[in-house]
């Protein structure tokens, strides 16, 4: 199990944790996190944008960079950042232990 501090929109900090294998997105909803969610939902597909998030700087190097459909879809969703990922996209891993997620403005 990896560790994650995710902030909310209302700024709330929260210590989760995940499983290797799953998605940062199925990490984040398991933890009783909804607002990655959306009405425009795509279950993970890379086509709605609705789970925006944004990594801090070091995490987001230790990962896989974004594919094509990641980064087609970045471009339309609000606020992107440099550090900007799609969770559904990005795989949960050791890697990720001890990373910071602030969940992206709502779409
Ligand atoms: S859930 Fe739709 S793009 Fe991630």
């Amino acid at each position: 199990m990896s560790k994650l501090f995710v902030t909310l929109r209302s700024g709330e900090v929260r210590e989760i944790y995940g499983t290797a294998g799953e998605s940062l997105k199925q990490v984040i909803l398991d933890a009783g996190i909804e607002e990655v969610h959306g009405l425009t939902n795509c279950g993970g597909c890379c086509s709605c944008g609705t789970c925006h998030v944004v990594l801090d700087d070091a995490s987001a190097s230790r990962i896989p960079q974004p594919g094509e459909c990641e980064l087609d879809l970045l471009e339309i969703v609000q606020d992107r950042r440099p550090t900007s990922r799609l969770a559904c996209q990005v795989r949960f891993g050791d890697e990720l232990n001890g990373a910071r997620v602030i969940i992206g403005p709502e779409r």
